[in-house]
C-alpha cells in the first residue's frame, strides 16, 4: 500500500507525534491519549499488522519490504545489519499510511558482540551487580546496531540437566532465579527505556518450559498448580516487577493447555493479577503449533485461541496474518480484543521512544561502543567469578613454575567457537581467547606442550599417541574436556550427560602416567562425571565463558584469581538421577540407613548429588561459626535476624558466598527439605573474619497453599547457614 502524498490524517498523526515528543507514557495521560488517537485512525489491516513479527533471516529483504507495505507488519526479528534495519524502518515510516515504527528483536542472551559467560555460568557468580552490568553492556552494543528488543532473560527454572536449555537460565533455584531475572531486566532496560542505549527485555519462556518431561526440549509439561506457583512463576513475576515490558509465551503445554493459548497463565495471572502492561510475543511458530499439539483443528482456531488467551504478537507462523481479519469479520473475534492487543504493542513502542527516535544507533556509536576495552575487561571479571572450583586435592592448584612444563591436552583446549556458548549473537570466534592462547601469554610458549588428544565424538590412536608423547614430557597435565556448543542450548537435550566415550578414554590413558592432572570442564550443563570426580585431583568447572574464557581460566589456574563461584545446579552421579535438585521433597522414606532397601533411592547408586547446589571451593579456607538467630519465636509480621561469623583461615584473600536456607518442618502442603532464602557474597582478607547478617521477614517463609494463596503457617522451622546446600551451621525458629 502506497502512502498518499499528503493527507490530513498524516498531518494529524504528525502533530500528535510532535506534541508528545519527550513525554513518557508512564508519566500520565499524554502517552495514553496519543495511543488512543493513533488507534482510532488505524484500519483493521493496520492494526493486525502490528500483531505480526517476521523472521527477516527466513524471508529476505524483498519479502520483508512486501510484508511492511502489503500487511503493515509491525516487527521483525533477526535483522542483522543496521543498514537493513534502517531500510525496513524507513519503509515503515515513510511508505505506510500510519508510519508506525517497527520494533526489531533479537536474541541478545549473553552479550551482543562482547560475549559474556552463558547465563548458567553467570549465575554461578551469585553476583547480581556483575550480571546486571553484562546485560547493560549487551544493551549498549545491541542498540548501537539498531536493536530495540532482546528475547531475554530466559528465566525458566531448570531442574533436569538433560535439558539443553539449562544453559540459558540461572539454574535450579527459584529464589536465585528471581534475583538474576531482576538484575538482567535492570541491565537491559536501565531506568529509562526511551534512552536509546537501552533495549526492552522479554522474560521467557512463559511458563514452565523448564519442566519438560524427561528433559526433552519442547516436551509436555504436567505439573501441579503448587509447583507452578512456587517454582516456575516467581522469576517471571520478579522480572515484571523489575519493569520488563514484554514476555514470550512458551512452546510447551501446561497440564493439557499449551502455554501460547493459556488464558489462565496469560490473561488471568500475568495481565490481570500481576498488572503486566506490556505485550506478550509467542515463541517462534508456537501459535501455529497449537494445531500440532492437537489443541485446535486449524490455524484459524489457533489464532483465535492465542489472541483470546492473551498472546499479543505472533512470532512467525502467519496464523494471525492470514486469519485475524476473517475472524473479526465473522464476529468470532471482537475488535475490542484486537484493539487492546494493538494498544499494548503501541505502548511498548512508545515507552521505547520509537515514535520519537525510531532508528537506534549510529556509525559513531557502533565504532565507539563495540568490544570496548571496558566491555572486554568486564567479560574477564565476570568470567572469573563464574568459574567453580570443584575439587583441589592436596592443594594442587594454583599452579606455579614448579609445574612447568605444562601439557595442555583435550579437544576443547584450543577451541574458540565452543567457548562462545549456544547463543552467541553477533559474537565471533576470532574475538575469543582460547585456553591455549591465554596459557601461552601467561607462561610463555616454551613452558607449554599442546596436543588435542581426541575429538569430542571421535577417537584416533594417532591423536592419543601424540597426546601421550606430550604428556610424558610434562610435569603437570591440564585436560580440557566437555561439550561443544551444539551439545547444549535449544534442541540440545541429551540422554547421557557424561563425558563422551573418546574423552573418557583419553582421560584414563593420561592418568595412567601418574602425573598431576587438572581437568578443566567446558560445558553448557551439569555433567555426570563420577570417574573424573573420583580419580582426578583438581577439577575446574569453567562452563562456556565467552570471549575472555581463556584468560579467566588461566587466572584461576595460576592463582591470579581466587575462584569464588558456586554451583547453581546440582551435578548428578548418573544421568538416571535426573531431574535432580536440592530442594526436593522429603517423602515418607528418605534415604537414611545404608542397606535399607525400602527407602526412596536407587538400588545401584548412592543417594545424593556428585556436587550439590551451592557448592564451590576457594583457595582460601573459610570457617563458619557463631550462628545466632533472633528471636527464636516470631509473629508473622516480624523479621528474623540471623548472624554468622565467617573466618578466612588462610593466607589468601577470598570471596565466600554465604547461603541461608530454611525448612518449614510441617505444613498443610509438604515443603522442600531446604529452600534458599538469601545469600551474601563477602570478601575476607587472610586471617580476618566478617560477621554476616541476614534479615529474613517472616512473610517470606510462606508458600502457596492448596488454594494457591500465599500463607505463612505457624510452626517450627529449621535454618541453615553454610557454604552450600549440603553443609552449614543449623538452628531453629518458630512462627506463632
Ligand atoms: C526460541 C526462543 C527464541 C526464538 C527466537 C525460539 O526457537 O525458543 O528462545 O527467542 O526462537 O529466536
Amino acid at each position: 500500500m502506497k502512502k498518499p502524498k499528503s493527507t490530513l490524517l498524516f498531518l494529524f498523526i504528525a502533530l500528535f507525534l510532535w506534541l508528545n515528543t519527550g513525554i513518557t507514557f508512564s508519566s500520565g495521560r499524554p502517552g495514553r491519549n496519543f495511543i488512543d488517537s493513533l488507534l482510532q485512525t488505524m484500519t483493521i489491516d493496520e492494526k493486525i499488522g502490528q500483531l505480526i513479527q517476521i523472521d527477516f533471516s527466513a524471508v529476505g529483504k524483498e519479502k520483508a519490504i512486501e510484508y511492511i507495505l502489503k500487511y503493515n507488519v509491525g516487527s521483525f526479528l533477526n535483522v542483522w545489519t543496521p543498514e537493513e534495519i534502517k531500510l525496513l524502518q524507513e519503509t515503515a515510516l515513510k511508505q505506510t499510511r500510519t508510519g508506525v515504527p517497527l520494533i526489531f528483536g533479537l536474541d541478545v542472551i549473553h552479550g551482543y558482540r562482547t560475549i559474556f559467560p552463558i547465563p548458567l555460568a553467570e549465575s554461578c557468580s551469585w553476583n547480581p551487580k556483575l550480571v546486571e552490568k553484562s546485560a547493560r553492556i549487551a544493551a549498549i552494543e545491541a542498540s548501537a546496531h539498531g536493536i530495540h528488543w532482546t528475547f531475554a532473560p530466559m528465566v525458566d527454572i531448570a531442574r533436569d540437566a538433560r535439558w539443553g536449555r539449562i544453559a540459558e537460565g540461572a539454574g535450579e533455584d527459584t529464589y536465585l532465579g528471581c534475583v538474576m531475572a531482576e538484575a538482567r531486566v535492570r541491565g537491559f532496560q536501565g531506568n529509562d527505556l526511551s534512552n536509546p542505549t537501552t533495549i526492552v527485555a522479554c522474560p521467557k519462556h512463559y511458563v514452565a518450559y523448564g519442566a519438560c518431561e524427561g528433559g526433552k526440549d519442547y516436551n509436555t509439561v504436567d505439573i501441579s498448580p503448587a509447583t507452578l506457583y512456587q517454582v516456575y512463576l516467581p522469576p517471571f513475576a520478579a522480572a515484571i516487577n523489575a519493569g520488563a515490558l514484554t514476555v514470550m509465551s512458551a512452546f510447551n503445554e501446561i497440564n493439557g493447555i499449551p502455554a501460547s493459548a493459556n488464558e489462565y497463565t496469560l490473561r488471568e495471572i500475568l495481565k490481570k493479577r500481576w498488572g503486566f502492561k506490556g505485550f506478550v510475543v509467542s515463541d517462534y511458530n508456537a501459535v501455529a503449533e497449537l494445531v500440532i499439539h492437537g489443541f485446535v483443528p486449524d490455524k484459524q482456531n489457533a489464532a483465535l485461541k492465542a489472541i483470546t488467551a492473551g498472546v499479543d504478537m505472533e512470532m512467525m507462523g502467519f496464523s494471525y496474518l492470514k486469519n485475524l481479519k476473517m475472524l473479526t469479520e465473522s464476529g468470532k473475534l471482537p475488535v475490542a480484543i484486537v484493539d487492546s492487543t494493538v494498544k499494548r504493542i503501541l505502548y511498548v513502542k512508545y515507552e521505547l521512544g520509537l515514535f520519537k527516535n525510531p532508528i537506534y544507533g549510529s556509525e559513531k556509536r557502533r565504532k565507539n561502543e563495540t568490544l570496548k576495552s571496558e566491555f572486554i575487561n568486564h567479560a574477564r571479571t565476570i568470567a572469573r567469578e563464574s568459574i567453580v572450583l570443584l575439587k583441589n586435592k592436596n592443594k594442587l592448584l594454583p599452579l606455579d613454575e614448579s609445574s612447568f612444563p605444562v601439557a595442555l591436552i583435550g579437544p576443547l583446549a584450543a577451541s574458540k567457537k565452543d567457548l562462545l556458548g549456544s547463543w552467541s549473537c553477533a559474537g565471533k570466534p576470532e574475538d575469543v581467547i582460547s585456553i591455549l592462547e591465554a596459557l601461552e601469554t601467561r607462561i610463555g610458549g616454551k613452558n607449554i606442550l599442546y596436543a588435542k588428544g581426541c575429538e569430542i565424538e571421535r577417537w584416533s590412536e594417532k591423536d592419543l599417541k601424540k597426546a601421550l608423547r606430550v604428556a610424558r614430557k610434562a610435569k603437570t597435565i591440564i585436560l580440557v574436556l566437555g561439550e561443544t556448543r551444539e551439545m547444549s542450548g535449544e534442541g540440545g537435550s541429551r540422554a547421557y550427560i557424561g563425558l563422551t566415550e573418546s574423552q573418557l578414554r583419553l582421560t584414563k590413558a593420561i592418568t595412567r602416567l601418574k602425573k598431576p592432572v587438572v581437568v578443566v570442564l567446558v560445558n553448557g550443563r551439569p555433567l555426570a562425571i563420577p570417574w573424573i570426580a573420583q580419580n582426578i585431583p583438581a577439577i575446574i568447572e569453567s562452563w562456556q565463558l565467552g570471549i575472555q574464557h581463556g584468560p579467566a581460566v588461566v587466572d584461576v589456574l595460576f592463582g591470579d584469581c581466587n575462584p569464588s563461584g558456586k554451583l547453581t545446579v546440582s551435578f548428578p552421579k548418573a544421568t538416571g538421577q535426573e531431574p535432580l535438585y536440592y530442594n526436593h521433597k522429603m517423602t515418607g522414606r528418605p534415604p537414611i540407613k545404608p542397606g535399607n532397601r525400602f527407602e526412596s533411592k536407587y538400588i545401584d547408586l548412592q543417594p545424593g548429588p556428585l556436587f550439590p547446589f551451592g557448592y564451590g571451593l576457594s583457595y582460601s579456607k573459610f570457617i563458619y561459626s557463631e550462628l545466632k538467630i533472633y528471636p527464636k519465636v516470631l509473629r508473622p509480621t516480624d523479621t528474623l535476624l540471623v548472624t554468622v561469623k565467617i573466618t578466612n583461615d588462610s593466607d589468601i584473600p577470598g570471596k565466600e558466598i554465604v547461603q541461608l536456607y530454611i525448612r518449614d518442618v510441617s505444613a498443610s502442603l509438604t515443603r522442600p527439605v531446604k529452600e534458599l532464602k538469601d545469600f551474601k557474597k563477602v570478601y575476607i582478607r587472610p586471617h580476618e573474619h566478617k560477621i554476616v547478617t541476614f534479615r529474613l521477614p517472616v512473610s517470606t517463609c510462606g508458600f502457596y497453599n492448596s488454594k494457591m494463596e500465599w500463607k505463612v503457617e505457624p510452626g517450627k522451622f529449621k535454618l541453615w547457614v553454610g557454604p552450600s546446600s549440603a553443609e552449614g551451621l543449623t538452628g531453629e525458629f518458630e512462627i506463632k
